[in-house]
Protein backbone atom coordinates (compact mmCIF):
# COMPACT_ATOMS: atom_id res chain seq x y z
CA UNK A 1 0.00 0.00 0.00
CA UNK A 2 1.06 3.48 -0.59
CA UNK A 3 1.92 5.55 2.35
CA UNK A 4 2.97 8.25 0.49
CA UNK A 5 2.87 11.67 2.61
CA UNK A 6 4.23 15.50 2.39
CA UNK A 7 5.84 15.74 5.15
CA UNK A 8 5.00 17.55 8.35
CA UNK A 9 8.83 19.84 8.28
CA UNK A 10 7.79 20.62 4.73
CA UNK A 11 4.38 21.96 6.10
CA UNK A 12 6.40 24.09 8.44
CA UNK A 13 8.78 24.87 5.89
CA UNK A 14 5.77 25.95 3.86
CA UNK A 15 4.51 28.42 6.85
CA UNK A 16 7.67 29.65 7.38
CA UNK A 17 7.94 30.95 3.88
CA UNK A 18 4.69 32.61 3.97
CA UNK A 19 5.56 34.04 7.13
CA UNK A 20 8.55 35.52 5.64
CA UNK A 21 6.45 37.54 3.09
CA UNK A 22 4.66 38.95 5.34
CA UNK A 23 3.93 42.51 6.16
CA UNK A 24 5.03 41.91 10.78
CA UNK A 25 1.93 44.19 11.39
CA UNK A 26 -0.30 40.98 9.67
CA UNK A 27 -2.28 38.50 10.02
CA UNK A 28 -3.83 35.16 8.44
CA UNK A 29 -6.78 33.48 8.90
CA UNK A 30 -7.90 30.56 6.75
CA UNK A 31 -10.79 28.15 7.64
CA UNK A 32 -11.11 24.47 6.69
CA UNK A 33 -13.69 23.02 4.74
CA UNK A 34 -16.95 21.61 6.64
CA UNK A 35 -18.60 18.43 6.19
CA UNK A 36 -21.23 19.03 3.07
CA UNK A 37 -24.42 17.14 3.55
CA UNK A 38 -25.37 14.58 1.00
CA UNK A 39 -29.20 13.99 1.84
CA UNK A 40 -30.67 13.35 5.17
CA UNK A 41 -28.06 11.92 7.38
CA UNK A 42 -25.46 10.94 4.66
CA UNK A 43 -22.37 13.26 4.08
CA UNK A 44 -19.58 13.63 1.21
CA UNK A 45 -16.91 12.03 1.53
CA UNK A 46 -14.85 14.92 4.21
CA UNK A 47 -12.37 16.77 1.36
CA UNK A 48 -10.18 19.51 3.14
CA UNK A 49 -9.68 23.01 1.85
CA UNK A 50 -6.63 22.83 -0.29
CA UNK A 51 -5.21 26.35 0.92
CA UNK A 52 -5.86 25.13 4.53
CA UNK A 53 -4.14 21.61 4.23
CA UNK A 54 -1.50 22.85 1.75
CA UNK A 55 -0.36 24.92 5.24
CA UNK A 56 -0.96 22.55 7.79
CA UNK A 57 -1.68 19.06 6.70
CA UNK A 58 -4.36 18.64 8.96
CA UNK A 59 -7.35 17.00 7.64
CA UNK A 60 -10.17 17.70 10.06
CA UNK A 61 -13.56 19.84 9.60
CA UNK A 62 -14.46 23.56 10.81
CA UNK A 63 -10.99 24.80 12.36
CA UNK A 64 -9.22 27.85 11.71
CA UNK A 65 -5.69 28.75 10.98
CA UNK A 66 -4.10 31.86 12.13
CA UNK A 67 -0.63 32.78 11.33
CA UNK A 68 0.93 36.11 12.89
CA UNK A 69 4.28 37.54 12.17
CA UNK A 70 6.22 38.13 15.21
CA UNK A 71 4.00 37.43 17.51
CA UNK A 72 5.83 36.49 20.84
CA UNK A 73 3.48 33.91 22.26
CA UNK A 74 3.73 32.10 19.03
CA UNK A 75 3.35 32.78 15.26
CA UNK A 76 1.14 29.76 14.27
CA UNK A 77 -2.25 29.13 15.78
CA UNK A 78 -4.98 26.08 14.89
CA UNK A 79 -8.77 26.54 16.19
CA UNK A 80 -9.91 22.82 15.90
CA UNK A 81 -12.68 20.60 17.40
CA UNK A 82 -12.30 19.69 20.84
CA UNK A 83 -11.44 16.02 22.11
CA UNK A 84 -15.17 14.46 22.96
CA UNK A 85 -14.74 10.55 23.27
CA UNK A 86 -18.80 10.54 23.47
CA UNK A 87 -18.29 11.98 19.32
CA UNK A 88 -15.45 10.22 18.28
CA UNK A 89 -17.09 6.76 18.86
CA UNK A 90 -19.40 7.76 16.01
CA UNK A 91 -16.86 9.89 14.32
CA UNK A 92 -13.50 9.30 14.91
CA UNK A 93 -10.71 10.58 16.55
CA UNK A 94 -10.36 13.85 16.54
CA UNK A 95 -6.74 15.04 17.31
CA UNK A 96 -7.85 18.29 20.15
CA UNK A 97 -5.74 21.32 20.69
CA UNK A 98 -2.90 19.25 22.31
CA UNK A 99 -2.70 17.02 18.98
CA UNK A 100 -2.62 20.40 17.15
CA UNK A 101 0.66 21.10 18.60
CA UNK A 102 2.37 18.55 19.06
CA UNK A 103 1.49 16.32 15.93
CA UNK A 104 1.11 18.98 13.58
CA UNK A 105 3.46 21.79 15.37
CA UNK A 106 0.91 24.34 16.36
CA UNK A 107 2.32 27.21 18.78
CA UNK A 108 -0.94 27.29 20.26
CA UNK A 109 -4.57 25.66 20.20
CA UNK A 110 -7.81 26.32 21.17
CA UNK A 111 -11.40 24.61 20.58
CA UNK A 112 -13.96 26.12 18.02
CA UNK A 113 -16.04 26.90 21.06
CA UNK A 114 -12.96 29.56 21.95
CA UNK A 115 -13.25 31.27 18.09
CA UNK A 116 -15.15 33.74 18.53
CA UNK A 117 -13.72 35.16 21.85
CA UNK A 118 -10.13 34.80 20.69
CA UNK A 119 -10.59 35.82 16.76
CA UNK A 120 -11.30 39.51 17.97
CA UNK A 121 -8.33 39.03 20.15
CA UNK A 122 -5.92 38.11 18.06
CA UNK A 123 -6.87 40.52 14.67
CA UNK A 124 -6.22 43.28 17.67
CA UNK A 125 -3.40 45.74 16.78
CA UNK A 126 -2.51 43.89 13.66
CA UNK A 127 -3.00 46.41 10.73
CA UNK A 128 -3.72 44.24 7.92
CA UNK A 129 -6.01 41.13 7.91
CA UNK A 130 -5.06 38.70 4.67
CA UNK A 131 -8.15 36.30 4.39
CA UNK A 132 -9.78 34.47 1.13
CA UNK A 133 -11.69 37.08 0.37
CA UNK A 134 -15.10 36.02 -1.43
CA UNK A 135 -14.79 32.02 -1.25
CA UNK A 136 -17.99 31.85 1.16
CA UNK A 137 -20.25 34.04 2.31
CA UNK A 138 -20.48 32.76 5.87
CA UNK A 139 -16.53 32.99 6.27
CA UNK A 140 -16.90 36.44 5.24
CA UNK A 141 -19.79 37.10 7.40
CA UNK A 142 -17.68 35.75 10.14
CA UNK A 143 -14.37 37.80 9.39
CA UNK A 144 -17.37 40.95 9.36
CA UNK A 145 -18.43 39.70 12.70
CA UNK A 146 -15.12 39.63 14.11
CA UNK A 147 -14.10 43.29 13.01
CA UNK A 148 -17.33 44.54 14.50
CA UNK A 149 -17.20 43.04 18.22
CA UNK A 150 -13.34 44.84 17.95
CA UNK A 151 -15.26 47.94 16.39
CA UNK A 152 -16.84 48.66 19.37
CA UNK A 153 -14.07 47.87 21.74
CA UNK A 154 -11.88 50.80 20.77
CA UNK A 155 -13.08 53.16 23.59
CA UNK A 156 -11.52 50.32 25.43
CA UNK A 157 -8.13 50.55 23.13
CA UNK A 158 -8.90 48.02 20.85
CA UNK A 159 -7.32 48.67 17.12
CA UNK A 160 -9.10 46.51 14.58
CA UNK A 161 -7.68 46.04 10.80
CA UNK A 162 -7.44 48.89 8.45
CA UNK A 163 -6.77 46.26 5.44
CA UNK A 164 -8.96 43.89 4.57
CA UNK A 165 -6.68 41.60 1.44
CA UNK A 166 -6.84 39.03 -0.59
CA UNK A 167 -4.22 36.23 0.52
CA UNK A 168 -4.69 34.38 -2.37
CA UNK A 169 -2.10 35.78 -4.88
CA UNK A 170 0.47 34.99 -1.76
CA UNK A 171 -0.35 31.57 -1.10
CA UNK A 172 -1.04 30.84 -5.05
CA UNK A 173 2.45 32.02 -6.19
CA UNK A 174 3.32 29.55 -3.80
CA UNK A 175 1.30 26.24 -4.75
CA UNK A 176 1.75 26.79 -8.12
CA UNK A 177 5.81 25.86 -7.81
CA UNK A 178 5.81 22.35 -6.76
CA UNK A 179 8.29 21.57 -4.39
CA UNK A 180 10.17 17.75 -4.47
CA UNK A 181 7.85 16.30 -1.87
CA UNK A 182 4.66 17.30 -4.01
CA UNK A 183 6.27 16.54 -7.45
CA UNK A 184 6.34 13.19 -5.45
CA UNK A 185 3.57 12.82 -4.45
CA UNK A 186 1.71 13.90 -7.89
CA UNK A 187 4.02 11.66 -9.71
CA UNK A 188 2.46 8.86 -7.61
CA UNK A 189 -0.66 9.80 -8.07
CA UNK A 190 -0.43 9.37 -12.07
CA UNK A 191 1.47 6.47 -12.18
CA UNK A 192 -1.52 4.82 -10.39
CA UNK A 193 -3.65 6.64 -12.89
CA UNK A 194 -2.33 5.58 -15.29
CA UNK A 195 -2.05 1.94 -14.76
CA UNK A 196 -5.97 2.19 -14.06
CA UNK A 197 -6.32 4.00 -17.26
CA UNK A 198 -4.04 0.79 -18.97
CA UNK A 199 -6.39 -1.71 -16.98
CA UNK A 200 -9.39 -0.02 -18.55
CA UNK A 201 -8.00 -0.54 -22.21
CA UNK A 202 -7.22 -4.07 -21.47
CA UNK A 203 -10.85 -4.81 -19.80
CA UNK A 204 -12.63 -3.21 -22.35
CA UNK A 205 -15.35 -4.99 -24.87
CA UNK A 206 -18.09 -3.52 -26.81
CA UNK A 207 -21.23 -4.49 -24.97
CA UNK A 208 -19.79 -3.42 -21.66
CA UNK A 209 -21.53 -0.22 -19.84
CA UNK A 210 -19.39 3.03 -19.62
CA UNK A 211 -19.79 2.68 -15.81
CA UNK A 212 -17.72 -0.55 -16.28
CA UNK A 213 -14.70 1.10 -17.25
CA UNK A 214 -15.37 3.63 -14.64
CA UNK A 215 -15.41 1.34 -12.05
CA UNK A 216 -12.41 -0.13 -13.46
CA UNK A 217 -10.69 2.68 -12.79
CA UNK A 218 -12.03 3.34 -9.59
CA UNK A 219 -11.33 0.11 -8.12
CA UNK A 220 -7.48 -0.02 -9.52
CA UNK A 221 -7.01 3.48 -7.82
CA UNK A 222 -8.52 2.51 -4.55
CA UNK A 223 -6.52 -0.63 -4.25
CA UNK A 224 -3.63 1.40 -4.97
CA UNK A 225 -4.42 3.63 -1.70
CA UNK A 226 -6.08 6.64 -3.74
CA UNK A 227 -9.70 5.82 -2.55
CA UNK A 228 -10.69 9.46 -4.39
CA UNK A 229 -10.91 10.74 -7.64
CA UNK A 230 -9.54 14.20 -8.34
CA UNK A 231 -12.87 14.64 -9.54
CA UNK A 232 -15.91 12.99 -11.58
CA UNK A 233 -14.31 10.53 -14.29
CA UNK A 234 -15.68 10.85 -17.43
CA UNK A 235 -16.31 8.02 -19.67
CA UNK A 236 -17.94 8.51 -23.06
CA UNK A 237 -18.71 5.83 -25.60
CA UNK A 238 -19.18 7.21 -29.61
CA UNK A 239 -20.88 10.78 -29.80
CA UNK A 240 -20.62 10.85 -25.82
CA UNK A 241 -16.78 11.94 -26.16
CA UNK A 242 -17.60 15.00 -27.88
CA UNK A 243 -19.37 16.03 -24.60
CA UNK A 244 -16.66 17.68 -22.62
CA UNK A 245 -18.03 16.97 -19.09
CA UNK A 246 -20.18 13.92 -19.84
CA UNK A 247 -20.06 12.13 -16.14
CA UNK A 248 -23.55 9.88 -16.77
CA UNK A 249 -21.20 7.39 -17.96
CA UNK A 250 -24.62 5.24 -18.41
CA UNK A 251 -24.55 4.21 -21.79
CA UNK A 252 -23.48 0.91 -23.69
CA UNK A 253 -19.81 0.62 -25.10
CA UNK A 254 -20.78 -0.07 -28.91
CA UNK A 255 -18.38 -2.40 -31.72
CA UNK A 256 -16.82 0.17 -33.91
CA UNK A 257 -16.89 3.17 -31.60
CA UNK A 258 -14.26 5.39 -29.96
CA UNK A 259 -14.47 5.24 -26.02
CA UNK A 260 -12.93 8.39 -24.02
CA UNK A 261 -11.51 8.52 -20.36
CA UNK A 262 -10.99 11.62 -18.71
CA UNK A 263 -9.96 10.11 -14.98
CA UNK A 264 -7.24 10.84 -12.70
CA UNK A 265 -6.76 9.89 -8.79
CA UNK A 266 -6.34 11.90 -6.01
CA UNK A 267 -3.27 11.32 -3.48
CA UNK A 268 -2.80 13.40 -0.24
CA UNK A 269 -4.99 16.02 -1.88
CA UNK A 270 -2.57 16.27 -4.59
CA UNK A 271 -4.37 15.31 -8.50
CA UNK A 272 -3.93 13.45 -11.35
CA UNK A 273 -5.54 14.18 -14.63
CA UNK A 274 -5.11 11.95 -17.36
CA UNK A 275 -6.94 11.55 -20.24
CA UNK A 276 -6.44 8.33 -23.72
CA UNK A 277 -9.14 7.87 -25.73
CA UNK A 278 -9.41 3.99 -27.53
CA UNK A 279 -11.70 1.93 -29.34
CA UNK A 280 -14.20 0.06 -28.00
CA UNK A 281 -13.02 -3.49 -30.29
CA UNK A 282 -9.36 -2.65 -30.10
CA UNK A 283 -8.76 -1.81 -33.43
CA UNK A 284 -8.81 2.14 -34.85
CA UNK A 285 -10.81 2.33 -38.13
CA UNK A 286 -9.79 5.42 -40.77
CA UNK A 287 -11.10 8.29 -39.63
CA UNK A 288 -11.09 7.55 -36.32
CA UNK A 289 -7.37 7.04 -36.57
CA UNK A 290 -7.28 9.97 -38.90
CA UNK A 291 -8.06 12.40 -36.17
CA UNK A 292 -6.29 10.39 -33.52
CA UNK A 293 -2.86 10.97 -35.49
CA UNK A 294 -3.74 14.29 -35.56
CA UNK A 295 -4.43 14.93 -31.80
CA UNK A 296 -1.79 12.89 -30.66
CA UNK A 297 0.90 15.03 -33.16
CA UNK A 298 -0.69 18.43 -31.63
CA UNK A 299 -0.11 16.78 -28.25
CA UNK A 300 3.71 16.03 -29.25
CA UNK A 301 4.36 19.09 -30.22
CA UNK A 302 3.20 20.69 -27.60
CA UNK A 303 4.65 18.86 -24.88
CA UNK A 304 8.06 19.26 -26.74
CA UNK A 305 7.72 23.15 -26.55
CA UNK A 306 7.82 23.13 -22.84
CA UNK A 307 10.74 24.29 -21.13
CA UNK A 308 11.33 27.14 -18.58
CA UNK A 309 10.70 30.87 -20.24
CA UNK A 310 7.87 30.09 -22.76
CA UNK A 311 5.14 31.86 -22.32
CA UNK A 312 1.99 29.77 -21.39
CA UNK A 313 -0.24 30.46 -24.04
CA UNK A 314 2.02 29.42 -26.49
CA UNK A 315 1.51 26.34 -25.94
CA UNK A 316 -2.65 26.50 -26.67
CA UNK A 317 -1.62 28.32 -29.74
CA UNK A 318 0.50 25.70 -30.76
CA UNK A 319 -2.07 23.70 -30.65
CA UNK A 320 -4.77 25.43 -32.41
CA UNK A 321 -2.04 25.97 -35.04
CA UNK A 322 -1.56 22.25 -35.38
CA UNK A 323 -5.26 20.99 -34.68
CA UNK A 324 -6.20 23.67 -37.39
CA UNK A 325 -3.50 22.75 -40.14
CA UNK A 326 -4.84 18.80 -39.39
CA UNK A 327 -8.36 19.70 -40.17
CA UNK A 328 -7.48 21.28 -43.66
CA UNK A 329 -5.67 18.20 -44.42
CA UNK A 330 -8.08 16.05 -43.88
CA UNK A 331 -10.51 18.16 -45.40
CA UNK A 332 -12.87 18.83 -42.60
CA UNK A 333 -11.98 22.79 -43.02
CA UNK A 334 -10.97 24.53 -46.23
CA UNK A 335 -9.23 28.00 -46.70
CA UNK A 336 -5.96 29.08 -45.67
CA UNK A 337 -4.33 28.37 -42.50
CA UNK A 338 -3.57 31.82 -40.85
CA UNK A 339 -7.41 33.28 -42.05
CA UNK A 340 -8.71 29.95 -40.41
CA UNK A 341 -7.02 30.67 -37.29
CA UNK A 342 -8.07 33.71 -36.72
CA UNK A 343 -11.37 33.29 -37.51
CA UNK A 344 -11.69 30.96 -34.80
CA UNK A 345 -12.78 28.38 -37.72
CA UNK A 346 -10.98 25.52 -35.58
CA UNK A 347 -13.40 26.56 -32.70
CA UNK A 348 -16.95 23.52 -33.82
CA UNK A 349 -13.81 20.78 -33.32
CA UNK A 350 -11.65 22.12 -30.68
CA UNK A 351 -13.76 24.79 -28.36
CA UNK A 352 -11.25 24.52 -24.74
CA UNK A 353 -7.80 25.07 -23.88
CA UNK A 354 -4.50 23.03 -24.21
CA UNK A 355 -4.39 22.67 -20.64
CA UNK A 356 -4.48 24.32 -16.93
CA UNK A 357 -1.92 24.02 -14.15
CA UNK A 358 -2.38 21.30 -11.67
CA UNK A 359 -1.97 20.48 -8.16
CA UNK A 360 -4.20 19.98 -5.46
CA UNK A 361 -6.73 21.07 -7.29
CA UNK A 362 -7.26 19.45 -10.75
CA UNK A 363 -8.01 23.19 -12.41
CA UNK A 364 -4.92 24.22 -9.80
CA UNK A 365 -4.50 28.05 -8.48
CA UNK A 366 -1.76 30.27 -9.65
CA UNK A 367 -2.44 33.43 -12.30
CA UNK A 368 -1.92 32.82 -15.98
CA UNK A 369 -0.77 36.13 -16.68
CA UNK A 370 1.21 38.75 -14.82
CA UNK A 371 1.19 42.37 -15.85
CA UNK A 372 -1.30 41.50 -18.58
CA UNK A 373 1.39 39.08 -20.08
CA UNK A 374 1.51 35.36 -20.58
CA UNK A 375 3.76 34.57 -17.56
CA UNK A 376 6.67 32.39 -19.01
CA UNK A 377 6.77 28.76 -17.72
CA UNK A 378 9.33 28.54 -14.89
CA UNK A 379 10.67 25.19 -13.58
CA UNK A 380 8.09 23.36 -10.52
CA UNK A 381 5.17 24.17 -12.59
CA UNK A 382 2.47 21.42 -13.16
CA UNK A 383 0.15 21.80 -16.18
CA UNK A 384 -2.03 19.02 -18.44
CA UNK A 385 -1.29 19.33 -22.40
CA UNK A 386 -4.99 18.21 -23.56
CA UNK A 387 -5.45 18.98 -27.08
CA UNK A 388 -8.72 17.14 -28.79
CA UNK A 389 -10.75 16.89 -31.45
CA UNK A 390 -14.58 16.62 -31.07
CA UNK A 391 -16.73 15.99 -34.47
CA UNK A 392 -20.69 16.87 -32.99
CA UNK A 393 -22.86 14.31 -34.31
CA UNK A 394 -24.64 16.97 -35.94
CA UNK A 395 -22.05 18.85 -37.89
CA UNK A 396 -23.23 19.16 -41.08
CA UNK A 397 -20.39 20.97 -42.39
CA UNK A 398 -18.44 17.66 -42.90
CA UNK A 399 -19.22 14.30 -44.58
CA UNK A 400 -21.05 11.71 -42.17
CA UNK A 401 -17.99 9.16 -41.73
CA UNK A 402 -16.46 11.98 -39.29
CA UNK A 403 -19.57 12.88 -37.11
CA UNK A 404 -19.62 11.86 -33.73
CA UNK A 405 -16.00 11.01 -32.89
CA UNK A 406 -14.39 12.87 -29.77
CA UNK A 407 -10.73 12.41 -28.96
CA UNK A 408 -8.82 14.19 -26.51
CA UNK A 409 -5.35 12.80 -25.12
CA UNK A 410 -4.16 14.35 -21.64
CA UNK A 411 -1.38 14.02 -19.53
CA UNK A 412 0.63 15.88 -16.78
CA UNK A 413 3.73 17.67 -17.29
CA UNK A 414 6.21 19.37 -14.63
CA UNK A 415 8.63 21.89 -15.98
CA UNK A 416 12.18 21.32 -15.44
CA UNK A 417 15.03 23.45 -15.35
CA UNK A 418 15.86 21.60 -18.56
CA UNK A 419 12.86 20.93 -20.43
CA UNK A 420 10.19 18.74 -19.02
CA UNK A 421 8.94 15.38 -17.41
CA UNK A 422 5.93 13.81 -18.31
CA UNK A 423 4.35 12.57 -15.18
CA UNK A 424 1.68 10.37 -17.14
CA UNK A 425 4.07 8.55 -19.85
CA UNK A 426 2.91 5.07 -18.30
CA UNK A 427 0.04 5.26 -19.94
CA UNK A 428 -0.07 4.41 -23.99
CA UNK A 429 -1.22 6.82 -26.25
CA UNK A 430 0.45 5.53 -29.77
CA UNK A 431 -2.01 4.04 -32.09
CA UNK A 432 0.35 1.35 -32.23
CA UNK A 433 0.58 0.91 -28.31
CA UNK A 434 -2.85 1.05 -27.55
CA UNK A 435 -4.08 -1.42 -30.57
CA UNK A 436 -0.97 -3.85 -29.35
CA UNK A 437 -2.30 -3.91 -25.42
CA UNK A 438 -5.70 -4.03 -26.43
CA UNK A 439 -4.89 -7.70 -28.37
CA UNK A 440 -2.62 -9.03 -26.01
CA UNK A 441 -5.36 -8.64 -23.61
CA UNK A 442 -7.99 -10.16 -25.68
N1 LIG B 1 -10.64 16.51 -16.05
C1 LIG B 1 -10.86 17.89 -16.19
C2 LIG B 1 -9.95 18.47 -17.15
O1 LIG B 1 -9.34 17.75 -17.91
O2 LIG B 1 -9.75 19.64 -17.20
MN1 LIG C 1 -7.38 18.57 -17.48
MN1 LIG D 1 -8.94 15.71 -17.61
Amino acid sequence: MLKLKISQSQYKARRTRLLQQLPSDSVVVLPAATHLHRNADAEYPFRQNSDFYYLTGFNEPDGLLLLLPGRPEGEYILICQPRDPAMEVWTGYRAGPEGCCEVYGADQAFVLGEADEKLPELLDGRRSLYYPMGQSTAFDQRVQAWLATLRKRVRQGCEPPEALLQIDSLLHEMRLIKDDEEVAVMSAAADISAAAHVKAMQQCRPGMMEYMLEACIMHHCAMQGARFQAYSPIVGGGENGCILHYIENSAPLCDGDLVLIDAGCELDCYASDITRTFPVNGRFNEQQRALYELVLDTQLQCIEAIRPGVPWNDIHDLSVRVITAGLIRLGLLSGDLDELIASEAYRPFYMHRSGHWLGMDVHDVGSYKQQGEWRPLEPGMVLTVEPGIYVAPDNEAVEPHWRGIGIRIEDDVLVTPEGHTVLTAAAPKSVEAIERLMREAQ
